[in-house]
């Protein structure tokens, strides 16, 4: 469905990707961690061509979009779901939704809003709502419901866990469960590896703007040195015990 070859990604001088690539098969769910300034959120970024690269290429559902621009690639099939949530905190859940998706005919739009207030139960409740007024967990709800908008094939998500406690992080995880089960295609960026990996089926390990390792999750998870770098406090824990 995804597939991104020898990506690279320049700031300046200051090189963030070096030859990424990375694929994403369909009905996947795929986690990419990688700590603090790894360059997850410039790949993602990258992928949706809202910010350029210098080189490498981007194949989406069997086309080339590397030259593409963002709307395009969105009307193609793909959306994100930005880091740091970014509702329209003075515009109502509601209107957050419809805004999601105003480049889709009015009639699609209807289908999807009532879609997601089915999924999410509380962005029905809390449909005239401002969406600063939500919670941090529901902020989240409402930026995956916004992505969901334009009907995507393949949702980018950019560090969900941020910000939020174990356990509506726990929720949004869920919630992406169960997206994925209904068919929909997920590459995930977090440096919480342990809940991404915990949920995804395949995993990718970016450090310094480099793939260093990938492979099944499980198997990441499991991964002595993916534990050091990543999961390092549970795994002092169990350590000095
Ligand atoms: N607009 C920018 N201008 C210059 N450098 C940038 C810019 N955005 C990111 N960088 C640099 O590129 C590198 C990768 O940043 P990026 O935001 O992609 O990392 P990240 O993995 O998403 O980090 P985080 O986990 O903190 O979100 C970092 O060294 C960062 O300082
Ligand atoms: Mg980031």
């Amino acid at each position: 469905m995804l597939e991104v070859k020898s990506l690279s990604v320049s700031y300046g001088a200051v090189a963030a990707l070096m030859n990424v690539s990375v694929h994403v098969a369909p009905g996947e769910f795929v986690s990419l961690i990688g700590s603090n300034g790894a360059g997850k959120t410039t790949l993602l970024n990258s992928i949706m061509n809202i910010i350029g690269r210098s080189k490498g290429t981007v194949k989406f559902d069997g086309k080339d979009v590397s030259k593409a621009n963002t709307p395009k690639i969105v009307s193609r099939g793909m959306a994100i779901v930005p880091e740091g949530r970014r509702v329209f905190a003075n515009m109502t859940v509601r209107e957050n939704l419809e805004m999601g998706g105003f480049t889709r005919p009015a009639g699609e739009v209807k289908a999807n809003l009532q879609k997601m207030f089915e999924m999410f139960p509380v962005l029905e409740e809390r449909q005239t709502q401002t969406a600063g007024m939500l919670s941090g967990g529901e902020q989240q709800m409402l930026a995956i419901g916004r992505a969901l908008m334009t009907s995507p094939k393949l949702l980018l998500m950019d560090e969900p866990s941020m910000g939020l406690a174990p356990l509506v992080i726990k929720e949004v995880y869920e919630k992406l469960k169960v997206l994925a089960s209904g068919g929909l295609t997920i590459l995930l960026v977090e440096q919480n590896a342990t809940m991404a990996l915990k949920y995804a089926q395949r995993g990718y390990v970016l450090e310094n703007g480099r793939i260093i390792l990938q492979g099944k999750a499980s198997e990441l998870l499991g991964d002595n040195e993916v534990k050091r770098a990543y999961l390092g406090k549970e795994y002092n824990e169990k350590w000095e015990r």
